[in-house]
């Protein structure tokens, strides 16, 4: 509890699409957790972006709280972290409506998010979806974060969030804002891939390619045993094929060094049985995914106790998020 106004602010959120996954834990979650030791953190639940898809009431609901079990279970600790829901703070919407009178229509419609939206979904081009850069740039200024953990997909968003940030400060003549840059998992970055064979781990790939935190153990090694491998190496130390390469990843996340070496050894070796990999890594992921499991059902059943992180994380949130706020305004010019 030393010097705490002198640590560098980080901030990240997850939107509440669904339970979160392996790739969003060794992606996201596992670097929050260990950002709690150095940084002042602000993490949220996006729980206004998730508006852009039109949940309803209880999807909204029940999603939402299921990340913020999630985060605890994974070791995010409202002690030390602010940890709230995004829709707790409507200081960041009137952030956001001050920005998007500074955002303009060329450059939001440039967004390759926006973009990938439009093509997937004419039918919902709404104007959230393309005003999400700004209230992304909201989410972060509001605490005047300056580290944001994002994956690489985001870093167009926060290179606009500096764009927003900079604009400000140059419009108004002040130094309101810092420039907030993207961090990556420092370092020991695991790659998550799907089981079937291509692309990363993440909805997108189907239910079946994906584990999530809360999949039982049965789940676990029916989607690993189905993954998908090939008929084998032909030749001695010769280049593994993508979705044998995945397999290996998945590997390398879970099982002990000496693991991966006897299997890629036996690989070098054409001497791999897909199975015996397939059966290992099942065992090996299990052990890993159901202390996280068991955790979420613990957390998620203590009503009270998270109805108190949710209270405390509000009033935390909000406290931080009220100064700049009513920096902002006198900047522009409100005096009421
Ligand atoms: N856009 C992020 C994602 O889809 C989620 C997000 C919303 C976010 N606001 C943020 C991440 C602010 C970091 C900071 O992953």
């Amino acid at each position: 509890m030393t010097d705490t106004n002198k640590r560098e602010i980080v901030c990240s959120g997850i939107r509440p699409t669904g339970n979160l996954h392996l790739g969003n834990y060794f992606g996201a979650l596992r670097n929050f957790v260990k950002m709690q030791d150095e940084y002042d953190c602000f993490f949220f639940v996006a729980d206004y972006h998730s508006l852009t898809t039109h949940p309803t009431p209880d999807n909204l609901y029940q999603n939402a709280r299921q990340i913020l079990v999630q985060y605890l279970a994974a070791g995010l600790d409202p002690e030390r972290s602010t940890i709230y829901f995004q829709s707790d703070l409507p200081q960041t919407v009137e952030l956001y409506l001050f920005f998007n009178m500074n955002a303009y229509l060329g450059e939001l419609e440039r967004v390759t998010s926006f973009k990938d939206k439009v093509r997937q979904n004419p039918n919902n081009v709404n104007a959230g979806l393309l005003t999400y850069p700004t209230l992304m740039a909201a989410d972060i200024l509001i605490h005047k974060a300056t580290r944001v953990p994002v994956g690489k997909d985001q870093e167009q968003h926060l290179e606009m969030t500096r764009t927003y940030a900079q604009r400000f400060n140059s419009m108004y003549g002040s130094e309101v804002f810092p420039l907030p840059q993207a961090v990556g998992s420092s370092g020991n970055l695991v790659k998550i891939p799907a089981l079937n064979g291509s692309g990363k781990m993440g909805k997108s790939e189907g239910e079946a390619s994906t584990i999530f935190l809360t999949d039982e153990p049965s789940v676990i090694r029916k989607k690993i045993m189905k993954a998908k491998s090939d008929s084998g190496p032909t030749e001695m130390n010769q280049k593994k094929p993508e979705e044998i390469e995945n397999l290996f990843s998945l590997l390398k996340a879970v099982s002990k060094p000496e693991t991966v070496e006897y299997f890629d050894d036996l690989y070098n070796r054409c001497q791999i049985r897909y199975g015996d990999l397939k059966k290992q890594l099942a065992e090996d992921m299990v052990a890993f995914v159901e202390p996280l499991r068991q955790r979420i059902l613990e957390v998620g059943s203590d009503e009270e106790g998270l109805r108190r992180i949710i209270d405390r994380g509000k009033e935390k949130a909000r406290a931080s998020a009220d100064r700049t706020i009513h920096e902002v305004r006198h900047v522009i010019g409100y005096r009421n």
